[in-house]
């Protein structure tokens, strides 16, 4: 007791002398002990039947900052430095990575009993999508939701969305890019087109007409709570979570007057997802709720626009830079439709059309590839899990994690993986063709193994049920956007990174692009 007396005067000593001197050897002293505390914390951390752990400076924060600012890069560095699976220190959260085509299948193909998306993804998505829907309800009942959607995304659906995809994306060039050429916030254009898009076909004319009276103020406001903050500070009374439970409310009441308003004309047909939701019934002869309709539009519209968005600016950004590829789209119309198309008079294509286009196919396809919007796959993991070939046990309480990103730019997979290159699907092995063997878990037949390189959709029962309409719907705003103009990239931007801070991986913004209106 005497000395730390005597080492403290001494320091009030030192520190009235020398008060800058002080504070740096506090700092120093400070931050040694944080590194040897956290070296302690790594040991006492590390079970020898777990997968290793990263290390990492900082007790509880672990690796979040340096897996925040670029996930990828993280994950590459630290499979070369443990091999498939690790664990990593994420604000208290333990993440347990398993990369490759066999991790994709154990994440993806995790029994609902061990590992589960509601536990994962709830307390991020419940102040957006509502109650009762997607992960704030129970599996079974889920499953069947998603069952119900499937009913607004078939071919007479498709078929009726393409004119609409087409009309849409022609009026919004036709308001905001009315120069010859000009230099344009690509990004933000084509997040406005999806919207449009995607809102007056999934929630119908009703709502699409009031996207200018408040409601892209609401989506907006919705958006922003939607962030990796939530995942790890759900517990936080943040301004954006208030925000965007008030904007579901009132997205709510306005849901609630369009489907009174429909039901009172009951004659009246519609054919897009609002309808279909009102026509269907759970298993036990239950009709959907219309908050679970409302609800479910919402989660709709969050799960598919920004996806949407991203992929679609990130495929005109590459084609702005890769003339030979557009040339390609162009000589495809041309043998299509029997005649040079130009810029203004250019053939509506039909559904079977669009399913046709075989290089803007390949297009979206090599955009998925290597810039696909959802990059990390998570499940909580709720009954200790057996790593199969190994002796690890990821224990309840961690969170498992895919990449399906990661194998889809592996050498060992795609040749010059990091290259985007449409035309290697001419030859490559497409996912639909390499396992025929289907499951059922409650939404239709889906494909059973995860074990591919490339799985931009998911797979298992958590796998995208939006697949085909995104696919008819970027390409048809390609379509209609490649006939109308030439595109080339801003000089003095160039091609974008990836912006890793949003759920969704955006191109860093400003994205600026350049367009050039094409002759007839
Ligand atoms: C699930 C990607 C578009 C609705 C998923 C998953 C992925 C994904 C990776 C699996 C998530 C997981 O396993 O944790 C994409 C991409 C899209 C896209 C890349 C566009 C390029 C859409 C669209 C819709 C949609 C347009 C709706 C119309 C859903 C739904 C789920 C889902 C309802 C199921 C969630 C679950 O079961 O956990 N999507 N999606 N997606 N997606 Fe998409």
């Amino acid at each position: 007791m005497g000395a730390l007396q005597g080492a403290w005067a001494s320091y009030s000593a030192f520190m009235a002398h020398s008060p800058v001197s002080c504070v740096a050897i506090t700092a120093l002293v400070l931050v040694f002990s944080i590194i040897t505390l956290a070296q302690l914390e790594r040991k006492t951390n590390s079970s020898p039947s777990e997968p290793p752990t990263v290390s990492y400076y900082v007790p509880f924060i672990g690796s979040m900052i340096e897996y925040g600012m670029n996930p990828i890069g993280f994950l590459r560095r630290n499979q070369k430095i443990h091999g498939d699976h690790f664990t990593f220190l994420m604000f208290g959260r333990r993440m347990t990575v398993y990369l490759d085509i066999d991790g994709n299948d154990f994440v993806f193909n995790a029994k609902q009993a061990c590992a589960t998306a509601q536990d994962a993804y709830n307390s991020m998505t419940k102040p957006i999508f509502g109650e009762g829907v997607i992960y704030d309800a129970p599996s079974s009942m889920m499953m069947e939701q998603k069952r119900m959607v499937k009913a607004g995304l078939t071919v007479p659906c498709f078929r009726a969305y393409i004119p609409i995809f087409i009309k849409e994306v022609n009026q919004y060039v036709d308001k905001h890019w009315t120069k010859d050429e000009d230099t344009v916030n690509l990004l933000q254009s084509i997040s406005e087109m999806t919207v449009m898009t995607a809102s007056h076909t999934l929630m119908g004319p009703e709502i699409r007409s009031k996207l200018y009276e408040g409601v892209a103020d609401l989506y907006h406001t919705l958006d922003l709570c939607l962030s990796p903050m939530r995942f790890l500070f759900d517990w936080l009374p943040l301004p954006s979570y208030f925000s965007a439970q008030k904007a579901h409310d009132e997205l709510d009441r306005i849901f609630s007057s369009v489907i009174a308003e429909r039901r009172k004309h009951t004659g009246k047909k519609h054919v897009d997802m609002l309808d279909a939701l009102m026509d269907s019934q759970y298993k036990n002869g239950d009709a959907l709720p219309d908050k679970h309709i409302g609800n479910l539009l919402i989660a709709l519209l969050m799960a598919g626009q920004h996806t949407s968005a991203a992929t679609t600016t990130w495929a005109l950004l590459n084609l702005a830079t890769n003339r030979d590829v557009v040339d390609e789209v162009h000589a495809e119309n041309e043998a299509r439709f029997g005649r040079k198309l130009g810029a203004k008079n250019f053939p509506e294509p039909s559904y079977e059309e669009v399913k046709g286009f075989a290089v803007l196919d390949n297009i979206v396809r090599e955009t998925l590839r290597i810039r696909a919007p959802i990059s990390q796959i998570l499940r909580k993991v709720i009954s200790p899990m057996a790593i199969p070939g190994t002796n690890y046990v990821v224990p309840a309480g961690n969170y498992i994690v895919a990449s399906p990103i990661n194998s889809a730019t592996d050498e060992k997979y795609y040749k010059a993986a990091e290259d985007w290159v449409p035309s290697r699907w001419n030859t490559a092995e497409k996912e639909e063709d390499m396992d025929k063997a289907t499951t059922d878990y409650g939404f239709g037949a889906t494909t059973t193994s995860a074990r591919s390189p490339v799985l931009p959709f998911g797979a298992g029962r958590h796998r995208c049920i939006g697949e085909q309409f995104a696919y008819i719907q970027i390409k048809t705003i390609l379509y209609v956007l490649l006939n109308r103009f030439d595109f080339s990239l801003d000089p003095k931007c160039g091609m974008p990174e990836r912006n890793f801070r949003s759920l969704v991986v955006f191109p860093q913004g400003p994205v600026m692009c350049r367009y050039k209106r094409r002759s007839d």
